[in-house]
């Protein structure tokens, strides 16, 4: 699962998982009796998720945890793990001399995709983003593929002239059709597979599995819309 280790680690991948990491076998684990027979194999599992993301919060709380952020939460794939690392940021901030003052929005995404370039995003719900002005965002995504959403969310947002915008993303994809866009702190790279699981879905399935798992063919099938 490490990288090749003659070559420095690069730790802004995150936990790197190759493209030949053959998962988990899915009967070492437990998961929703509904979707038996619908996933390939686990990715990653639900303990492993938490566990890294306690040590983003340290890294984004050794950075920013000094001043007041505002957390940007993008739904609905970004729920669980807004949620997971709100508790670990609050958790260090509870038991640290550093005084962070928290605040949480969420928003949703609506974009318009012309000739697979995304010309314009809008945002939905959240309260009035001019109330960015001047303060330290923290976007956390669930899942940066291309890059292109993150991307056209950070132009819509700086408009709005906040002092600093960082991103967290649990999972950023290595694909031929990235944009190059890397997200300040990500939990992990994994290969270019559709994955659902811990708030991530496929067609709205899957949100109310904990672990990161690949999807099959069957289960492609019979939640197509
Ligand atoms: P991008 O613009 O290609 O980076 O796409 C990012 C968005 O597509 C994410 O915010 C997700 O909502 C969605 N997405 C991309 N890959 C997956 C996946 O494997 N599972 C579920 N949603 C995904
Ligand atoms: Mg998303």
């Amino acid at each position: 699962m490490a990288g090749n280790r003659e070559e420095a680690p690069d730790y802004g991948r995150g936990v790197v998982i190759m493209d030949d990491w053959p998962g988990y076998d899915l009967s070492l684990f437990t998961y929703p009796q509904h979707y038996y027979g619908d996933l390939e194999y686990v990715l990653i599992p639900h303990g492993i998720i938490v566990d890294r993301i306690e040590r983003l919060a340290k890294d984004i709380m050794k950075d920013i945890g000094y001043c007041n952020i505002m957390v940007l939460c993008v739904l609905k794939g970004g729920y669980k793990f807004c949620a997971d690392l709100v508790e670990h940021l609050k958790n260090i901030s509870r038991n640290s001399d550093r005084c962070v003052s928290m605040k949480v929005d969420f928003i949703r995404l609506k974009s318009y995709r012309n000739d697979q370039s995304m010309d314009e995003m809008q945002i939905i719900g959240g309260d009035d983003l001019s109330t960015l002005a001047g303060k330290n965002v923290l976007i956390v995504e669930d899942v940066v593929g291309t890059g292109r959403t993150m991307k056209a969310l950070l132009s819509s947002i700086e408009k709005y002239k906040p002092n600093k915008i960082k991103v967290a993303s649990l999972l950023v994809k290595r694909t031929p059709r990235s944009d190059g866009f890397r997200p300040d702190y990500a939990g992990f790279e994994i290969p270019n597979l559709f994955v659902v699981g811990y708030a991530l879905d496929y067609n709205e399935y899957f949100r109310d599995l904990n672990h990161i798992c690949v999807i099959n063919e069957h289960g492609k099938e019979k939640y197509r819309v």
